[in-house]
């Protein structure tokens, strides 16, 4: 969604500003713009629609001088992608930019306007510039306190960085239920050197420093060249931990791939292994989960919380935990949850899955699950996030920052808790084996070598891609684990193509969408062997008779199925539980080369954004 930096120290403003917004434009936006204050010069902004090229161009026109400015990307919410509706927003001498959403904005803004206040954007977010405009009219000096006070007036969520024409190199920063983080310079250099950074993301100042503070819900911070000063909602002087920041900005580059997407389609057989890195024993038949400690005994029903592909693989973390741990599991979309008033009994663990951890939906269903009495667990990407700091415990994925919006590798990893997850809890309720147990890790260690294996067998798919690129609807059917497969494979197909896809449990296809099948409908059926093979072979048939095309993908060794079909994807022999693991890697290709030869905007499709933090 939008990003925010600032920046304020003894280096040109501008540039570093607009590489941080260049780090985090994978996040999807709109419109961009920045504003620049110099030691005796006021703010000044610039802003421009569309891409940061076009931003960059303008400032290399028009270059704005000074050592203390805020950056700021926009994905629209209220009023359309437009100059006028981009970032910072300027009243009197205070400019602001903020990510979120102010709930209240009609009724403030009415009020404002009655007061004689004129606005000059579409935006909910103009309101807090008048607001601490309002606030430092009244002729006080204490500009973390204005902002502080003018917040107390609004409803919703904020990330926002506020800068004043006459508190040069100070920046006022503020989160409430939206990330944003303190980036430290080093405090060891001359005075005259000194910098410290702002930012919504972490990629966007990492170049720069290694070292941030993580704002707490309700914090505000006075962020100067020298020092941080943060205070909490009460407007208290509170100290929040440091923490360092290891992985590095090369696995944030593309090494070489076309695109995002395709560099993290590939390394899936290493986030495999780091996923898995530490965590098997298969000496004592068990799995280690980083410190988590669940009351397993105590645990009687579990519920799953996601949206969009988090959403598909706790779909397969159900059937992976029912069919091991023999518990009963509920999936909900979070985005539906705490609005259909839901039952949580004694005994219920709510985990919610989320690459970002910032998701705004997720992290309401977590709070509502949390509120009715739920212990809570998450399965998260992102260390430091607000989901992560918010669940009672969490389960790190370790697949590395995810730069493409399409989603693979942390799926494909999500999986792999899932599987670790259902182990860990059919141990401890005695529903599996030891021996059982022992084989399963046996095979689950050698999965990334059958992944990397599996991608070097696939430039098929490019053909098969080529075959079907123009092809308006496809339909991807599935059953048991393959159906959340199938679910997964249209979501990426829709999401980076723009061709409608649906994934549907291939048991369903005759109550209705076999209606849609002529010749030209490609049907991609993920037909692995396992219980419902041979019924998967029926609904492929009964796709054929009606003239259908057909893409399998199969079990390596399967020699029926290419009689069956038009196109066949072979993939490794696995155990069933981890064959979504394999299954998904051919779909995410396939799904990547209609894109890429229909040429979009792989990496950053059109309306979407990475994390997704307004509901
Ligand atoms: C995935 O390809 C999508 N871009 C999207 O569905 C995503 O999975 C969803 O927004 C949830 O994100 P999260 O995992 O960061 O919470």
């Amino acid at each position: 969604m939008c990003g925010i930096v600032g920046y304020t120290g003894y280096r040109e403003a501008s540039t570093l500003l607009l590489d941080g917004l260049r780090r985090l434009e994978y996040r999807g936006y709109d419109s961009a713009g920045v504003a620049v204050l110099g030691h005796n010069t006021p703010v000044r902004i610039a802003r421009s629609e569309g891409r940061l090229a076009r931003l960059r161009e303008l400032l290399d026109r028009e270059p704005l001088a000074g050592q203390c400015g805020i950056g700021h990307t926009r994905w629209a919410t209220h009023g359309r992608p437009t100059e006028v509706n981009a970032h910072p927003h300027r009243q009197g001498k205070v400019s602001i930019i903020h990510n979120g959403i102010i709930e209240n904005h009609l009724e403030l803004r009415a009020r404002l306007e009655s007061v004689g206040c004129k606005f000059s954007s579409e935006t909910d977010s103009e309101i807090f510039a008048h607001l601490v405009d309002r606030e430092m009219s009244g002729g006080t000096s204490d500009f973390r306190a204005a902002v502080a006070s003018a917040l107390g007036k609004v409803r919703g969520t904020w990330a926002i960085c506020v800068l004043h024409d006459d508190h040069p190199f100070e920046i006022v920063a503020a989160r409430h239920n939206a990330p944003l983080l303190l980036g430290l310079g080093d405090e060891t250099r001359p005075a005259g050197q000194r910098e410290n950074f702002i930012a919504s993301d972490v990629a966007a100042i990492l170049e720069h420093t290694r070292r941030v503070i993580d704002l707490d819900e309700g914090d505000t911070a006075l962020v100067t060249r020298e020092s941080v000063a943060v205070f909490d909602a009460a407007g208290k002087p509170v100290t929040r931990a440091e923490r360092r920041i290891d992985w590095n900005l090369l696995t944030a580059e593309k090494e070489g791939f076309k695109h995002f997407m395709l560099k993290e389609i590939h390394e899936q057989p290493r986030v495999l292994s780091d996923t898995l890195a530490g965590r098997l024993l298969p000496q004592q038949a068990d799995v280690r989960l980083d410190g988590i400690d669940l009351d397993v005994t105590a645990i009687r029903r579990i519920t799953l919380l996601a949206c969009g592909t988090s959403y598909h693989a706790a779909l397969c973390g159900k059937y992976m935990l029912e069919r091991v741990a023999r518990i009963p599991v509920d999936v909900d979309l979070a985005s539906e949850f705490r609005y259909r008033d839901p039952v949580v009994e004694p005994g219920t663990l709510g985990v919610v899955i989320s690459q970002s951890g910032e998701t705004a939906d997720t992290l309401a269903a977590l709070r509502e699950v949390k509120r009715l009495g739920a212990s809570t667990l998450a399965i998260c990407n992102v260390v430091g996030s607000t989901i992560a700091r918010t669940a009672d415990q969490v389960i790190h994925t370790h697949a590395g920052p995810e730069v493409s919006v399409a989603s693979t590798k942390a799926f494909t990893s999500q999986l792999t808790i899932f599987v670790l997850l259902a182990l860990y809890f059919g141990k401890r309720r005695g529903q599996i084996a030891d021996t059982e147990i022992q084989r399963l890790l046996g095979e689950l260690s050698a999965i990334p070598e059958a992944m990397g294996h599996l991608l070097g067998q696939l430039p098929a798919v490019r053909t098969i891609a080529r075959r079907y690129m123009h092809a308006r609807d496809f339909l991807y059917l599935g059953r048991g684990l393959g159906y959340p497969v199938a679910l997964e494979g249209a979501l990426k197909l829709k999401e980076i193509s723009y061709v409608h896809a649906e994934g549907y449990a291939s048991g369903e296809m005759k109550h209705g969408p076999i209606a849609l099948v002529d010749e030209n409908l490609p049907v991609v059926v993920i037909a692995l062997r396992g219980p419902g093979y041979e019924k998967v072979l029926s609904n492929l048939a009964e796709v054929r008779a009606r003239g259908g095309k057909i893409i399998s993908l199969a079990t390596v060794g399967d020699a029926a199925i290419a009689d069956l079909s038009d196109d066949v994807v072979l993939v490794p022999d696995v155990d069933e539980l981890f064959q979504p693991l394999v299954a998904s890697i051919p779909l995410q290709l396939l799904a990547y080369h209609i894109a890429d030869l229909r040429g979009t905007d792989v990496d950053q499709p059109r309306n979407l954004a990475k994390s997704v933090t307004v509901e």
